[in-house]
């Protein structure tokens, strides 16, 4: 699908914008092997957690919909049944990375098997570990397809050798099935929603400073109702095109601000983006409303523990970085090379056909700003985040933006260009 842009004269009014896909995942998958009826109440539907979805009810977890809600009666830690057929995880690195915690321990074997996309991600970041827990899995020169026995799992001591959620998930999901402890240093934190659902379905785990330790729970997982905050990575693209946009005033509304992943908002507040944000609940995840409106931005440097708060950011910051005053510099960010796409090669071709001062580093990126971006014909790449970061350029470009293959939205965000639509009007044609 190719999407036209058109400069937008103004952008006001209020967006919530969709739920977490990293909480709908682990609600799915963690729903499913607990004891009763676990509800996600506005849970993300997109193509991650249909897959994440499909799968579950694949080993035997009942999941439908009831409007906005997700019914999920699970089986029990030791409840889930082989599938008769490789499970697809779509281009879902999250559900693939997190499963093969999870099926590392069952009494069965399965094969988790993904788009090409997906086959040429890095895996052995998640079956190292797990194979030093025991569970024997075999890939493809480091990625997908994977063969998973199952297996007597052991519990590991184990520092995270990369600032990764998905590790940390996938040995906290296999920690459940293991003899023994479980414990897991992460020298810099990265999201804690495992964490968080764990303890709320009863989970014997704790957190101290950078160490998490899981303990056997051998009475189970108790089912909880979930109310899914809205994903702060998709109000991102909003934040930044109001900061970047000379007329704008919008109010994003209940955004899920858990501290492991508003780096971001940190950032933008840093370069003298104009965001006020008021809190509004905290039940499981801290919910705020924000509002934002046209700001001067400065260069800023982005490196360090701040990297993993904003990892899926960096595409939209990019954008910001080519309106801000001086030289910004991201670092510290090598794992951008390994997202649904290399998004540094990635946001330096398609951001300088639109006229941007960008160029890569092995670790991320420099941008001079700022800039006057012209519309141009930009490729998604096949990374939803790239799309929607072009669209957003898209906004304050002189003339046309096309952007082909935007139809890749749907991996998070199927109602992008919708909501986008409803705040800028003549924008999305
Ligand atoms: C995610 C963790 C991050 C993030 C991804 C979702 C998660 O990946 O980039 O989009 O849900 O745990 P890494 O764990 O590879 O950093």
């Amino acid at each position: 699908m190719n999407q036209l842009i058109c400069p937008a004269q103004s952008m006001s009014g209020w967006v919530r914008v969709p739920g977490d896909r990293s909480v709908t995942v682990r609600g799915v998958l963690l729903g499913s092997i607990a004891d009763g009826t676990s509800r996600l109440m506005d849970y993300l539907d997109c193509d991650d957690t249909r897959a994440a979805i499909h799968i579950m009810q694949q080993l035997g977890a009942g999941i439908r919909n009831e409007g906005h809600t997700l019914i999920v009666e699970g089986r029990g830690l030791r409840g889930l049944t082989p599938a008769s057929a490789p499970l697809y995880c779509d281009s879902s690195g999250t559900t693939m990375r997190l499963l093969a915690g999870l099926l590392a321990g069952q009494s069965f074997a399965s094969v988790l098997d993904g788009s090409p996309q997906l086959r040429r991600r890095p895996m052995r970041r998640v079956t190292e570990p797990l194979n030093r827990m025991g569970a024997s899995i075999s890939d493809r020169d480091g990625c997908a397809p994977l063969h998973i026995p199952g297996a007597m799992l052991r519990g590991i001591s184990y520092t995270l050798p990369i600032a990764s959620a998905q590790i940390k998930s996938a040995l906290l999901l296999a920690g459940l099935y293991a003899q023994g402890n479980t414990a897991i240093e992460e020298p810099i934190l990265t999201r804690d929603h495992t964490e968080r659902i764990m303890e709320l379905m009863g989970a014997h785990i704790q957190r101290r400073a950078n160490l998490i330790t899981l303990d056997p729970t051998p009475g189970g997982l108790a089912s909880i109702d979930l109310t899914v905050p809205t994903d702060f990575s998709s109000a991102a693209f909003f934040l930044v095109a109001a900061c970047i946009h000379p007329q704008a005033d919008l109010r994003l509304k209940q955004v899920g601000l858990n501290p492991t992943r508003t780096g971001l908002l940190d950032a933008l507040r840093a370069m003298g983006a104009r965001i006020e944000v008021e809190s509004v609940d905290d039940a499981g995840e801290p919910i705020g409303d924000i509002a934002v409106r046209s700001s001067a931005l400065r260069a800023i440097t982005v490196g360090g523990e701040r990297v993993a708060r904003m990892i899926d950011e960096f595409p939209v910051f990019a954008v910001a970085a080519t309106q801000a005053q001086g030289v910004t510099t991201v670092r510290d960010a090598e794992e951008l090379r390994v997202k649904e796409s290399n998004r540094i090669d990635g946001l330096v071709e398609e951001l300088r056909k639109m006229g941007a001062h960008i160029d890569a580093a092995p670790d991320g990126f420099v941008v001079e700003g700022p800039t006057h971006l012209r519309g141009a014909v930009v490729d998604a790449r096949g990374d939803h985040r790239m799309a929607m970061a072009l669209a957003v350029a898209g906004l304050i470009a002189h003339g046309e933006t096309i952007i082909t293959g935007a139809e890749c939205v749907s991996k998070t965000y199927p109602d992008f260009f919708r909501d986008l639509a409803r705040l800028a009007p003549e924008a999305v044609q």
